[in-house]
């Protein structure tokens, strides 16, 4: 038996764990999908199979990964989800009740498994060398079939990974190589971090250590046409305050931010840094050169959400809402633009105009006053980059959208179309909406009805049918 998994706002309503696997042959569609779309959506994110563990506090960011897929093809649409079959899932499994503590916190964990890695795979799924990995930044990916979602099991692409690795890499788009991170990668709190490339076939192209100037959560990084940029923000890991029963990782306000700047393929001694004053995002849109500068597109903030301070009183919404900010790093130092005030969750971009001048960013946002990030971001929005009025789409009182995800079918950024689930909590339907992105306001051209409410979760992508 599963015990009830009690009050926490994230494992009720919209997060709720969604226990059932299941797979739907044939979907019913509102409206007509497009002729040229074929391929498959997925969608990462928590959906804990167990409540925690005596005297743990859950965390959104702990669930076990949960890949959903929805493949649509012909004018018809199918839908499968999969739990992705960790090390610690199987050993939860076996033992019928849960095992780690939260984000593995040692206090917590029975000692039977003190050996084996905490891997929860469930941020984001990213395609690479022609197959698909689940992510979660504290481990190395695990790939997962693209059409059954049975796991395979770990990647170390040639023994390159040896820890943790981001769940946001940075394909380059001119040549496929992958560009990676981990953070911890000389063990929980330790400032080191690797920096892998991985070329376009998965083979091991380069691989370096560097020290950040404090052990962060690092949970994202940039990548230009000429550099790759680690940002320090102060969500600072110490795992002697995780004993004490203090949070292992949290808000250090006294702390500064700091950007390490290294060429692509680079070393320690390449690197260079830039500090500015304490700000925070977790998701970066787009970066790219501008003359000496690199601009750094950002869902930012000027603390982070979701992380306690050092005694564990967690922020006020009104402190820690995402907006789209543009940083600016220069030798000299950081100024910061407002691009648009939305608050914003998850922005994507055209992947094809990574680390290259952009025009459009694509985000699930809200327009209204909002106590929390539980509310709900019942918008999905466009924004151009370069000023000019966004082009949004509202989903009506209730609605929750997940993250985005833009197909192309042309040259232009808005030439394709915008894919993003949404859970309507007064109905408790699921459905994914497909849009023509060059026209949000329109609203759907289709809606694809889920079978069961799909939970919040994370991150998505899109894999083209093979032709
Ligand atoms: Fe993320």
């Amino acid at each position: 038996m599963v015990a009830p998994f009690g009050p926490d706002p994230y494992m009720n309503g919209y997060y709720a764990p969604f226990l059932a696997e299941l797979d739907a042959p044939d979907l019913v569609i509102e409206g007509t999908l497009p002729a040229g779309l074929a391929g498959t959506f997925y969608r990462n994110g928590p959906n804990p199979a167990y409540p925690v563990r005596d005297g743990d506090r859950y965390h959104v960011f702990d669930g076990d990964g949960m890949i959903f897929a929805v493949t649509l093809g012909g004018g018809r649409a199918a839908m499968k989800n999969r739990w992705v079959q960790t090390e610690k899932l199987k050993a939860e499994r076996a033992a019928g009740k849960r095992l780690f503590g939260v984000f593995g916190n040692p206090r917590f964990t029975d000692p039977s498994v003190n050996f084996m890695d905490y891997n929860i795979a469930n941020t984001h799924i990213w395609p690479h060398a022609g197959r698909l990995f689940a992510l979660m930044e504290g481990c190395p990916p695990v790939e997962v079939h693209p059409d059954s979602l049975a796991t395979l099991g770990s990647e170390t692409f040639g023994g390159a990974v040896t820890g943790p690795f981001t769940a946001h890499p940075k394909t380059d788009p001119d040549n496929g190589d992958l560009h990676a991170f981990g953070y911890s990668a000389k063990g929980p709190g330790s400032t080191a971090v690797r920096y892998n490339i991985i070329d376009a076939q998965g083979r091991p192209k380069h691989t370096t250590f560097i020290d950040q100037p404090y052990p962060s959560m690092m949970h994202d990084f940039l990548m230009t046409d000429r550099h790759v940029v680690f940002p320090v923000m102060p969500v600072v890991l110490d795992m002697a305050r995780a004993m004490s029963g203090k949070p292992m990782a949290a808000w250090e306000a006294e702390r500064a931010t700091a950007f390490g700047i290294m060429p692509k393929g680079g070393t320690a001694e390449d690197l260079r840094w830039v500090e500015s004053d304490p700000r925070f995002m977790f998701h970066s849109s787009n970066s790219y050169e501008f003359g000496d500068d690199i601009v750094i597109d950002v869902a930012g903030s000027a603390r982070a959400p979701l992380m306690p301070d050092a005694d564990g009183n967690l922020p006020r919404h009104e402190d820690t809402r995402f907006t789209m900010k543009r940083w600016i790093v220069s030798p000299g130092g950081v100024r910061e633009e407002v691009i648009d005030d939305l608050d914003m969750q998850f922005p994507r971009i055209d992947d094809r105009r990574q680390g290259k001048a952009y025009g459009s960013t694509y985000i699930n946002c809200t327009t209204r006053p909002t106590a929390g990030r539980l509310d709900g971001f019942e918008s999905l929005a466009r924004i151009h980059m370069s000023g000019g009025a966004r082009d949004s789409y509202d989903g009506g009182d209730g609605a929750y959208f997940g993250e985005p995800v833009f197909v192309p079918n042309g040259p232009a950024e808005t030439d394709g179309w915008l894919l993003a689930l949404k859970w309507d909590s007064v109905r408790n339907e699921s459905a994914l909406l497909v849009m023509d992105a060059g026209h949000l306001a329109d609203g759907p051209v289709a809606t694809v009805r889920m079978p069961a409410r799909v939970p919040g979760g994370f991150h998505c992508h899109w894999r083209g049918a093979p032709s």
